[in-house]
């Protein structure tokens, strides 16, 4: 059949109305590849496992990130990790991926705890005074000081704060950007666009002074920012100027505390829906901690808190959806798939098809027993991506998952406030509604 959606502009007033409804919709109605109109261009929505496995893995360069929606990552983070492509890309990932070698995120894990026992504190605090807490303000603060710490070194915990609200403002600019689907910079500035601005250069001037800081005293700090900085190109001997060191600096910022703060937020709201998986939550950190802080070592343990992560990342995975552009014609399940088109998949849309995922609204996770995991395709789930543009930070997530998880569910049973219920908010991660008030 011919592609849905009206000439010119397509499904794009459905899409502004109910993103997730509509993805939902269309992947029930257009089975595994479905052909729409986004403004005057055309678009797919892959949603079957095989699908996805043949535009990320097998086929994965015939589908690259020279796709509009990446025109506004850039435009924050500029050229790192996150958006660069081909041999720049693959230079860079090979320099990052030792940082991020299972022993050296191991060695993360005390400092993990240690910033979670704080924000411990707090809580605690406000239990006595019976104000509310923000859990999306608190994850996002704690995620943030984390990534930070861990590999950017120390420097970057004075500039938190600041940091964090500039991400704020960028956050709410690009949704509001979204929302109106002007997805390209405007010719004149509005106002919008000149908080934008403020905001992105208040972010490079920390980024900045953190790389002069660390440029002052020359130390090999053996973290990520200490790599960037000391790696020589193998060819020409040339080391990471710094505009490209700011790009890869705010790439790690950016990518490393949002998704992970979105996650954790959720989990919150699930465990307290979910009493039995509180239960059983509760029962496996007093057998395995029995009240003390957790380490490294206690994390292949803590199996069931794991499982609590993966079925939050299943339900609302924090990347919800995201586009390619397509190089070549190409046949993908069967469909015809047209050069220069936009090909969009969704981890929140795959990952509750009914096929793969029986119940798929109910939160059990138990669905991640080896078992359970052995007997469904690689794609079914794949909050992290695949292939080789998958998650750099995906170890690293679901070990300071799984340590913040623990570390404050020994000394808090979070509950949504009275008459709340949390909605995704599909921003550029999906979020729980008004922060979710705890
Ligand atoms: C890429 C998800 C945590 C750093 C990605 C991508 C997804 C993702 C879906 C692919 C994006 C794309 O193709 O445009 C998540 C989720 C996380 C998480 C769900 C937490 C639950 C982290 C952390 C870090 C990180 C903790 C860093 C410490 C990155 C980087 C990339 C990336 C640098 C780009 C990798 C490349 O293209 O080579 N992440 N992420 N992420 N993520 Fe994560």
């Amino acid at each position: 059949t011919g592609p849905r959606g009206l000439p010119l502009i397509g499904v794009v007033r459905d899409v502004r109305k109910d993103v997730l409804g509509w993805l939902t919709r269309t992947a029930a109605e257009h089975g595994p590849v479905a052909q729409y109109r986004f403004g005057p261009g055309r678009a797919y929505l892959v949603t079957h496992p095989d699908g996805l496995k043949h535009v990320l893995q097998d086929h994965v360069k015939n589908y690259t990130k020279d796709h509009y929606s990446y025109a506004m990552v850039r435009r924050i983070v500029g050229d790192g990790l996150l958006t660069s492509q081909g041999e720049t890309w693959l230079k860079q990932r090979r320099l990052a991926q030792p940082a991020f070698h299972r022993a050296r995120i191991s060695a993360m894990a005390g400092q993990m705890v240690r910033a979670t026992l704080e924000l411990s504190e707090q809580w605690a605090t406000s239990k006595r005074t019976g104000e509310p807490r923000h859990a999306v303000r608190d994850m996002m603060a704690l995620t943030l000081r984390i990534v930070g710490e861990a590999l950017l070194g120390t420097d970057v915990r004075a500039e938190t704060e600041a940091v964090s609200a500039a991400f704020n403002v960028i956050s709410e600019q690009t949704v509001e950007r979204f929302r109106s689907l002007r997805l390209l910079p405007p010719v004149l500035p509005t106002a919008y666009d000149r908080a934008f601005r403020r905001a992105n250069h208040a972010l490079r001037e920390v980024v900045a002074r953190v790389i002069a800081k660390r440029r002052e005293r020359q130390e090999d700090l053996g973290d990520l920012l200490s790599m960037f900085m000391l790696a020589r190109d193998e060819e020409t001997g040339e080391q990471m100027d710094d505009a490209h060191l700011q790009s890869e600096v705010l790439t790690m910022l950016l990518a490393g505390h949002e998704t992970t703060a979105t996650a954790l937020s959720w989990a919150w709201a699930l465990l307290h829906q979910n009493p039995d998986a509180e239960k059983k939550l509760h029962e496996e950190l007093d057998a395995v901690l029995g009240g003390r802080p957790p380490t490294a070592e206690d994390v292949p343990r803590l199996v069931y808190t794991r499982r609590v992560l993966d079925e939050t990342l299943r339900l609302y995975p924090p990347v919800y959806i995201l586009s390619r552009k397509v190089m070549e014609d190409d046949t993908v399940c069967g469909y015809q798939i047209l050069a220069g088109s936009s090909l969009d998949i969704s981890p929140y849309v795959t990952q509750r098809l009914p096929e793969f995922w029986p119940e798929p609204e109910r939160f059990d996770p138990d669905r991640f027993t080896p078992e359970k995991i052995a007997a469904r395709p690689r794609y079914a789930y794949f909050p992290f991506l695949g292939g080789p543009r998958q998650c750099i930070g995906n170890n690293f997530a679901l070990m300071e998952g799984t340590l913040i998880l623990a570390t404050l569910a020994q000394h808090h049973r979070p509950r949504m406030v009275a008459g709340y219920t949390p909605t995704p908010e599909p921003l550029i991660t999906l979020r729980p509604s008004r922060e979710l008030p705890v």
